[in-house]
């Protein structure tokens, strides 16, 4: 069921969105400097836990029960290196190094409300086809945005998004997607990234609160998931690249949520 946010409601979304933006942009700074000082991927989560405790916050992620997989979600965030499209397991082993594309994925819960926010940050020397991937997720994922107002149709978001990939020769993940989220981590409606028309369509309404999230491949779209559970990689192991806001559908348009203040 599809459940609208009042103004208040949004208003306190706003505040735990600007403090998950800031967070991310921490935690993406870490990882920027992270081929002179060997920082681990579990050292990336454990300073995103740190930040989140800082704010008064609680990791939204850790200890989630996701319908597709056993057990909880162990981290705070998740850390995607690579062929790897999002849920990447938080490791002391897994060093990042120069070239790396590390996509960065977190939900925060902040007086009672659910924001999700997530990016790809490129380290050092990374080639011109993974700096355009990169640069075409990320403008897709505003397109996509910048079609939300009182009716018009999650439909519109999708087919935004896919045409942007689709003109650079990129491949949308289809077997993930978008979803309503606010009172929970993930709520309906669902946003496809891509367009069917079998797929159930909704009018997008004032107080309906979006995590829009375009996942493109520099190869082919089917993806699968590793042994270890979580993890989901290119099927081909080509790069993928993966951008995040939370959205609130306001009288006018939209609001961005996930945005320092
Ligand atoms: N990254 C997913 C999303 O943005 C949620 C992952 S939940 C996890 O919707 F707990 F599995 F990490
Ligand atoms: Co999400």
């Amino acid at each position: 069921m599809v459940k609208l946010k009042n103004k208040t409601e949004v208003a306190l979304l706003r505040a735990g969105g600007a403090l998950l933006a800031q967070i991310m942009a921490a935690v993406a700074e870490r990882v920027r400097t992270a081929v002179r000082t060997d920082v681990s991927t579990a050292e990336l989560n454990e300073l995103a836990e740190k930040l989140i405790a800082q704010v008064g916050g609680e990791p939204s992620f850790k200890g989630y029960r996701a319908a597709w997989s056993e057990g909880v979600y162990p981290a705070a965030l998740c850390v995607s290196l690579n062929n790897e499209v999002v849920h990447g397991l938080p490791s002391p082993d897994r060093l990042i190094k120069n070239g790396d594309l590390v996509g960065l994925d977190c939900g925060l819960k902040y007086r009672g409300y659910f924001t999700d926010m997530a990016l790809t940050v490129p380290v050092g020397q990374v080639g011109q086809a993974e700096l355009k991937l990169l640069r075409t997720t990320q403008e897709a994922l505003m397109r996509g945005i910048e079609q939300i107002a009182p009716g018009k149709k999650i439909s519109d978001i999708a087919k935004a998004i896919q045409k942007q990939a689709e003109k650079n020769n990129f491949s949308v993940v289809r077997q993930l997607v978008g979803h309503g989220v606010g009172y929970q981590a993930h709520e309906d409606p669902q946003v496809p990234n891509y367009w069917d028309k079998t797929f159930p369509d909704l009018e997008l309404r004032p107080g309906l609160v979006l995590a829009i999230e375009p996942m493109f491949n520099l190869g082919a779209w089917p993806v699968e998931e590793q042994a270890d559970g979580w993890t989901i990689v290119t099927k081909d192991n080509s790069i993928s690249a993966h951008f995040e806001h939370t959205v609130a559908v306001t009288e006018k348009g939209y609001e961005i949520l996930t945005m320092p203040l």
